[in-house]
Protein backbone atom coordinates (compact mmCIF):
# COMPACT_ATOMS: atom_id res chain seq x y z
CA UNK A 1 0.00 0.00 0.00
CA UNK A 2 0.83 3.93 0.15
CA UNK A 3 2.75 4.70 3.25
CA UNK A 4 2.41 7.75 4.00
CA UNK A 5 5.02 9.94 5.86
CA UNK A 6 4.23 11.12 9.73
CA UNK A 7 3.14 14.86 10.19
CA UNK A 8 4.93 16.86 12.56
CA UNK A 9 1.67 16.42 15.27
CA UNK A 10 1.96 14.89 18.30
CA UNK A 11 -1.40 14.04 20.02
CA UNK A 12 -2.20 14.49 23.62
CA UNK A 13 -4.95 13.58 25.50
CA UNK A 14 -5.80 14.69 28.93
CA UNK A 15 -8.48 13.35 31.28
CA UNK A 16 -9.49 16.87 32.88
CA UNK A 17 -8.79 20.19 31.53
CA UNK A 18 -10.39 22.03 34.65
CA UNK A 19 -8.18 20.31 37.52
CA UNK A 20 -5.40 22.95 37.28
CA UNK A 21 -2.25 19.85 37.82
CA UNK A 22 -3.04 19.47 33.98
CA UNK A 23 -2.04 22.56 32.00
CA UNK A 24 1.21 22.15 33.48
CA UNK A 25 1.67 19.38 31.96
CA UNK A 26 0.38 20.52 28.68
CA UNK A 27 2.32 23.32 28.86
CA UNK A 28 5.64 20.75 29.45
CA UNK A 29 4.64 18.95 26.46
CA UNK A 30 3.99 22.22 24.54
CA UNK A 31 6.76 23.77 25.14
CA UNK A 32 9.15 20.94 24.62
CA UNK A 33 7.61 19.01 21.11
CA UNK A 34 7.05 23.06 19.94
CA UNK A 35 11.35 23.43 20.30
CA UNK A 36 11.72 20.29 18.87
CA UNK A 37 9.60 21.09 15.55
CA UNK A 38 6.49 19.39 16.30
CA UNK A 39 2.48 20.86 17.16
CA UNK A 40 0.94 19.72 19.66
CA UNK A 41 -2.84 18.57 19.48
CA UNK A 42 -4.94 18.24 22.63
CA UNK A 43 -7.85 16.31 23.49
CA UNK A 44 -9.62 16.40 26.47
CA UNK A 45 -11.27 13.01 27.35
CA UNK A 46 -13.25 14.46 30.70
CA UNK A 47 -12.30 11.13 32.35
CA UNK A 48 -14.81 9.53 29.58
CA UNK A 49 -12.91 6.64 28.14
CA UNK A 50 -15.24 5.80 25.59
CA UNK A 51 -13.98 9.61 24.37
CA UNK A 52 -10.86 8.80 24.86
CA UNK A 53 -11.03 5.91 22.49
CA UNK A 54 -12.65 8.10 19.80
CA UNK A 55 -10.34 10.56 20.21
CA UNK A 56 -7.32 7.42 20.07
CA UNK A 57 -8.91 6.42 16.69
CA UNK A 58 -9.36 9.41 15.13
CA UNK A 59 -6.19 10.73 15.78
CA UNK A 60 -4.73 7.85 13.04
CA UNK A 61 -6.32 10.22 10.51
CA UNK A 62 -3.50 12.61 11.18
CA UNK A 63 -0.70 10.16 11.38
CA UNK A 64 0.78 11.64 14.13
CA UNK A 65 4.29 11.54 14.75
CA UNK A 66 4.16 10.87 18.72
CA UNK A 67 1.21 10.40 21.26
CA UNK A 68 1.17 10.97 24.98
CA UNK A 69 -1.78 9.78 26.57
CA UNK A 70 -2.97 10.05 30.10
CA UNK A 71 -5.32 7.59 30.38
CA UNK A 72 -9.13 7.62 32.73
CA UNK A 73 -9.39 3.80 33.11
CA UNK A 74 -6.67 1.29 34.44
CA UNK A 75 -7.05 -0.35 31.24
CA UNK A 76 -5.91 1.91 28.81
CA UNK A 77 -5.85 1.31 25.27
CA UNK A 78 -2.73 -0.83 24.88
CA UNK A 79 -3.78 -3.03 21.67
CA UNK A 80 -4.67 0.54 19.79
CA UNK A 81 -1.16 2.16 21.21
CA UNK A 82 0.44 -0.75 20.38
CA UNK A 83 -0.92 -0.11 16.38
CA UNK A 84 0.34 2.99 16.56
CA UNK A 85 4.09 2.19 17.55
CA UNK A 86 3.89 -0.27 14.82
CA UNK A 87 2.57 1.79 12.54
CA UNK A 88 5.81 4.38 13.40
CA UNK A 89 4.37 6.61 16.08
CA UNK A 90 5.96 7.04 19.15
CA UNK A 91 3.57 6.21 21.89
CA UNK A 92 4.02 7.46 25.69
CA UNK A 93 1.53 7.23 29.02
CA UNK A 94 1.82 9.72 31.55
CA UNK A 95 0.82 9.56 35.06
CA UNK A 96 -1.26 6.77 35.40
CA UNK A 97 -0.23 3.27 33.63
CA UNK A 98 -2.05 0.51 32.02
CA UNK A 99 -0.52 -2.45 33.25
CA UNK A 100 -0.78 -4.61 29.97
CA UNK A 101 1.43 -1.38 28.64
CA UNK A 102 5.36 -2.13 27.45
CA UNK A 103 5.75 0.78 26.03
CA UNK A 104 7.83 4.27 27.26
CA UNK A 105 6.24 5.88 30.40
CA UNK A 106 6.41 8.92 32.78
CA UNK A 107 5.53 9.45 36.55
CA UNK A 108 6.48 10.27 39.60
CA UNK A 109 6.92 8.91 42.69
CA UNK A 110 3.47 8.45 43.90
CA UNK A 111 3.98 5.87 46.35
CA UNK A 112 7.34 7.54 47.50
CA UNK A 113 5.44 10.79 47.65
CA UNK A 114 2.57 9.66 49.96
CA UNK A 115 4.88 7.77 52.22
CA UNK A 116 6.66 10.24 53.06
CA UNK A 117 3.44 12.58 53.30
CA UNK A 118 1.90 9.88 55.88
CA UNK A 119 5.10 9.80 57.54
CA UNK A 120 5.71 13.51 58.32
CA UNK A 121 2.22 13.07 60.35
CA UNK A 122 3.05 10.27 62.21
CA UNK A 123 5.88 11.70 63.39
CA UNK A 124 3.81 14.39 64.66
CA UNK A 125 2.43 12.12 66.48
CA UNK A 126 -0.68 11.47 64.65
CA UNK A 127 -1.86 7.67 64.90
CA UNK A 128 -5.49 8.59 63.65
CA UNK A 129 -4.97 9.00 60.07
CA UNK A 130 -7.59 9.03 57.40
CA UNK A 131 -6.87 8.82 53.51
CA UNK A 132 -9.09 9.99 50.41
CA UNK A 133 -7.76 8.36 47.38
CA UNK A 134 -8.31 8.85 44.01
CA UNK A 135 -10.89 6.55 42.05
CA UNK A 136 -9.24 3.11 42.13
CA UNK A 137 -9.23 2.73 38.60
CA UNK A 138 -6.31 4.81 38.41
CA UNK A 139 -2.56 3.32 38.85
CA UNK A 140 -1.67 7.29 40.28
CA UNK A 141 -3.80 6.64 43.22
CA UNK A 142 -3.13 3.04 43.93
CA UNK A 143 0.42 3.94 44.37
CA UNK A 144 -0.68 6.64 46.96
CA UNK A 145 -2.64 4.17 48.72
CA UNK A 146 0.18 2.04 49.07
CA UNK A 147 2.44 4.56 50.31
CA UNK A 148 0.42 5.69 52.74
CA UNK A 149 -0.04 1.81 53.98
CA UNK A 150 3.48 1.27 53.94
CA UNK A 151 4.53 4.32 56.87
CA UNK A 152 1.28 2.89 58.51
CA UNK A 153 2.83 -0.37 58.12
CA UNK A 154 6.18 0.71 59.41
CA UNK A 155 5.18 2.44 62.46
CA UNK A 156 3.13 -0.53 63.39
CA UNK A 157 -0.12 1.59 63.30
CA UNK A 158 -3.71 -0.39 62.51
CA UNK A 159 -6.37 1.54 60.97
CA UNK A 160 -9.71 0.36 60.43
CA UNK A 161 -11.41 0.04 56.55
CA UNK A 162 -13.18 2.52 56.72
CA UNK A 163 -10.30 5.25 57.52
CA UNK A 164 -9.43 4.77 54.09
CA UNK A 165 -12.50 6.28 52.02
CA UNK A 166 -12.51 6.18 48.13
CA UNK A 167 -12.88 9.49 46.08
CA UNK A 168 -12.34 10.84 42.35
CA UNK A 169 -9.65 13.51 42.04
CA UNK A 170 -12.43 16.32 42.69
CA UNK A 171 -12.98 18.93 45.23
CA UNK A 172 -16.73 17.89 45.93
CA UNK A 173 -15.37 14.61 46.45
CA UNK A 174 -12.80 15.57 48.79
CA UNK A 175 -15.64 17.06 50.68
CA UNK A 176 -17.85 14.36 50.93
CA UNK A 177 -15.09 12.16 52.02
CA UNK A 178 -13.79 14.18 54.71
CA UNK A 179 -17.20 14.50 56.41
CA UNK A 180 -17.26 10.80 56.27
CA UNK A 181 -14.06 10.21 58.12
CA UNK A 182 -14.22 13.69 60.28
CA UNK A 183 -17.81 11.63 61.44
CA UNK A 184 -16.13 8.41 62.51
CA UNK A 185 -15.00 7.89 65.74
CA UNK A 186 -12.36 8.24 67.38
CA UNK A 187 -12.04 10.97 64.91
CA UNK A 188 -9.09 11.47 62.72
CA UNK A 189 -6.39 13.74 63.69
CA UNK A 190 -4.94 13.73 60.46
CA UNK A 191 -6.32 13.66 56.61
CA UNK A 192 -3.93 12.51 53.80
CA UNK A 193 -5.97 13.46 50.60
CA UNK A 194 -4.42 11.81 47.02
CA UNK A 195 -4.68 15.18 45.84
CA UNK A 196 -4.71 18.62 46.07
CA UNK A 197 -8.44 19.41 44.91
CA UNK A 198 -9.85 16.81 47.41
CA UNK A 199 -7.35 18.52 49.72
CA UNK A 200 -9.41 21.93 49.23
CA UNK A 201 -12.79 20.46 49.59
CA UNK A 202 -11.43 18.78 53.17
CA UNK A 203 -10.55 21.94 54.08
CA UNK A 204 -14.30 23.21 53.06
CA UNK A 205 -15.85 20.55 54.64
CA UNK A 206 -13.80 21.01 58.20
CA UNK A 207 -14.85 24.55 58.63
CA UNK A 208 -18.31 23.59 57.82
CA UNK A 209 -18.34 21.22 60.49
CA UNK A 210 -16.76 23.77 63.17
CA UNK A 211 -13.66 22.26 63.38
CA UNK A 212 -10.24 24.04 62.75
CA UNK A 213 -7.07 23.08 60.54
CA UNK A 214 -4.99 22.31 61.36
CA UNK A 215 -5.45 22.52 65.67
CA UNK A 216 -8.31 20.04 65.27
CA UNK A 217 -7.58 18.38 61.92
CA UNK A 218 -4.45 18.72 59.70
CA UNK A 219 -4.61 18.00 56.34
CA UNK A 220 -1.82 17.26 53.65
CA UNK A 221 -2.41 17.25 49.73
CA UNK A 222 -0.78 15.89 46.32
CA UNK A 223 0.22 17.74 43.40
CA UNK A 224 1.38 21.36 45.26
CA UNK A 225 -0.77 23.26 43.19
CA UNK A 226 -0.19 27.36 43.30
CA UNK A 227 -3.01 27.50 45.07
CA UNK A 228 -1.78 25.39 47.77
CA UNK A 229 -0.38 28.31 49.05
CA UNK A 230 -3.09 30.74 48.99
CA UNK A 231 -5.96 28.53 50.44
CA UNK A 232 -6.10 29.13 54.47
CA UNK A 233 -4.82 28.03 56.09
CA UNK A 234 -1.71 26.88 53.37
CA UNK A 235 -1.65 23.19 52.45
CA UNK A 236 1.54 21.11 52.73
CA UNK A 237 1.90 19.13 49.80
CA UNK A 238 3.56 16.56 47.96
CA UNK A 239 5.12 18.40 45.09
CA UNK A 240 4.99 16.75 41.96
CA UNK A 241 6.00 18.30 38.70
CA UNK A 242 3.40 19.18 35.62
CA UNK A 243 5.78 20.62 33.59
CA UNK A 244 8.30 18.15 34.09
CA UNK A 245 6.46 14.94 33.39
CA UNK A 246 4.44 16.83 29.87
CA UNK A 247 8.19 17.98 29.08
CA UNK A 248 10.03 14.61 29.61
CA UNK A 249 7.19 12.80 27.83
CA UNK A 250 7.43 15.09 24.79
CA UNK A 251 11.15 14.40 24.20
CA UNK A 252 11.27 11.19 24.71
CA UNK A 253 8.92 11.43 21.41
CA UNK A 254 11.28 13.82 20.02
CA UNK A 255 14.06 11.47 20.58
CA UNK A 256 12.44 8.08 19.57
CA UNK A 257 11.65 9.99 16.55
CA UNK A 258 14.76 10.58 15.64
CA UNK A 259 16.01 6.82 16.21
CA UNK A 260 15.83 5.89 19.74
CA UNK A 261 15.85 2.37 19.44
CA UNK A 262 15.72 1.05 23.30
CA UNK A 263 13.65 -0.97 23.93
CA UNK A 264 11.74 0.58 27.43
CA UNK A 265 11.88 4.24 28.46
CA UNK A 266 10.44 3.79 32.07
CA UNK A 267 10.83 7.81 33.78
CA UNK A 268 9.72 8.65 37.48
CA UNK A 269 10.40 11.57 38.48
CA UNK A 270 10.79 12.76 41.97
CA UNK A 271 8.60 14.46 44.68
CA UNK A 272 9.32 16.18 47.32
CA UNK A 273 7.27 17.38 50.46
CA UNK A 274 6.13 20.91 50.93
CA UNK A 275 5.79 22.19 54.59
CA UNK A 276 2.74 24.77 55.06
CA UNK A 277 0.38 25.74 57.43
CA UNK A 278 -2.07 22.89 57.13
CA UNK A 279 -0.23 20.47 59.88
CA UNK A 280 0.16 20.75 63.79
CA UNK A 281 1.67 18.54 65.91
CA UNK A 282 -1.11 15.64 67.26
CA UNK A 283 -2.21 16.71 70.65
O1 LIG B 1 -4.86 16.21 40.54
C1 LIG B 1 -5.12 15.10 39.78
C2 LIG B 1 -4.24 13.97 39.99
O2 LIG B 1 -4.49 13.22 38.91
C3 LIG B 1 -2.80 14.35 40.02
O3 LIG B 1 -2.23 14.12 41.25
C4 LIG B 1 -2.17 13.62 38.94
O4 LIG B 1 -1.34 12.62 39.37
C5 LIG B 1 -3.37 13.17 38.13
O5 LIG B 1 -3.41 11.93 37.65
Amino acid sequence: GLRRDKTNIIGMIISDISNPFFPAVVKGAEDTAFKNGYRLFLCNSDNDFAKEETYLHELQTYLPSGLIIMTSNINGSPALADAYRKAGSAVVYVDRLPPLWTGDTVTSMNEQGAYDATKYLIDLGHRRLGMITGSSTRTNSDERVQGFRRALREAKITISPEYVQEGYFEKQSGYANATTLLKLLPRPTAIFAANDLMAFGALTAIRDMGLRCPEDVSVIGFDNLDLAEIVTPALTSVDQSGYQLGAVAAQLIADRIRGDKEPKHTHVLPTALKLRASVAPAL
